[in-house]
């Protein structure tokens, strides 16, 4: 094989945005991902007139010409704003012949990704610093002031107990989230039973419903739904949804929790619905999108108070991507609110 037909497999098998130009800069092949930066690129046409920034074809000219590789990071101002890198190396072919690899990335996005990164680190951080700090105050407290108070004792010693609960919750959320995201590529692909794993759950938390005065009512409808998918995580899935039905909807009284098999449709193979109802005070529009961020909460106190760590919808976020499922947030206020999580189905 050639030097350019390698070259050129290379480019059309490489995971990030990549081209590849001749001696003169004129583009040999660009991948989906560089098209996708820059519809304009043509082959037969110069690179340096799609990319049009004088640091990037400075570099690019010194590279033809025989200099060194280099990365470049330069800032496009149309057609919208865009920090990018480029790294550009020059290779030289078995005849004579030199070609040009340009790697294009996206530094917004890396540097999107390093702030949020940086953003999960304080907000974990601040999250287990509050429930410390007052775990500490009351140790010293038990030191100095209520040594010898044996009823004071008893009463911070269930403060400090629930502090330390939540420590533990929180830790334990943490790490399944970040579990889960490093598993995220891999498909689950057992066969879980939504109508038995659904009427599980729902036993499991009744006593947690009717300490709230709410009645769970389980809709199946079908005899079978099968889904495609770990059970444990799918179990975790449907307790988080039930119990933030519980807690945050309870006021309504009821909880309906139905399994419904949908068939195929244009845009996707069979799937199992699995949706949690309540008939609480809602969300109001602006939160929705976001009720999925760690840590995003509509009442900080409220979802404290009540055992919550903010990392509930996050987890069930990550385990239906990680099943190529989808979720789906319907409220209103004054009109409770409806989670929907629809699963692929197992193959017959
Ligand atoms: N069924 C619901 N009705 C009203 N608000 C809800 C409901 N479910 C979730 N929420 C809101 O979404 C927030 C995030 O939920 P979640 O991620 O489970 O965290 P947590 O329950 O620990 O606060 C909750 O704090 C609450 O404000
Ligand atoms: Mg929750």
């Amino acid at each position: 094989m050639s030097t350019e037909e390698t070259l050129k497999q290379l480019v059309n098998g490489f995971a990030g945005a990549a081209l590849l130009t001749d001696a003169q800069g004129i583009l040999i092949t660009a991948n989906l991902r560089a098209r996708a930066l820059f519809p304009a690129l043509m082959e037969g046409r110069l690179v340096s007139g799609v990319i049009r920034n004088s640091d990037f074809q400075d570099s690019l000219q010194q590279v033809l010409e025989g200099g060194r590789s280099t990365d470049v990071a330069f800032v496009l101002r149309k057609p919208s704003k865009r920090h990018l890198g480029a790294n550009i190396i020059g290779i030289n072919g078995e005849r004579q012949e030199r070609f040009v690899f340009i790697h294009l990335r996206d530094r917004e996005e890396e540097e999107n990704l390093a702030r949020m990164r940086m953003n999960f680190i304080a907000s974990a951080s601040h999250e287990l610093r509050t429930p410390l700090a007052s775990l500490l105050g009351f140790i010293e407290t038990l030191q100095g002031a209520a040594k010898d108070d044996p009823v004071a004792r008893e009463q911070f010693l269930d403060i400090m107990a629930v502090q330390a609960h939540r420590m533990q919750r929180l830790l334990d959320d943490l790490l399944s989230l970040s579990r889960i995201e490093m598993e995220a590529h891999a498909v689950p692909e057992g066969r879980v039973d939504m109508n038995a794993l659904a009427e599980r759950v729902v036993e499991t938390m009744r006593l947690q419903a009717r300490e709230r005065g709410v009645t769970l009512n389980l809709i199946r409808d079908a005899e079978l739904a099968v889904a495609r998918g770990n059970e444990d995580q799918l179990e975790q899935v449907a307790q988080n949804l039930i119990s933030n039905a519980i807690t945050y909807g309870g006021d309504g009284g009821e909880v309906r929790i139905r399994v419904r098999p949908l068939p195929a449709d244009h845009k996707h193979g069979p799937r199992i619905a699995f949706s949690v109802r309540d008939f609480g005070p809602g969300i109001s529009r602006e939160h929705i999108p976001h009720l999925t961020e760690r840590f995003y909460r509509v009442d900080k106190q409220a979802s404290r108070n009540r055992g919550g760590t903010g990392l509930g919808l996050a987890i069930v976020k990550h385990l239906v991507q990680a099943h190529r499922g989808t979720l789906k947030i319907r409220s209103r206020p004054g009109a409770g609110a409806k989670f929907t999580v629809e699963i692929p189905a197992a193959d017959e």
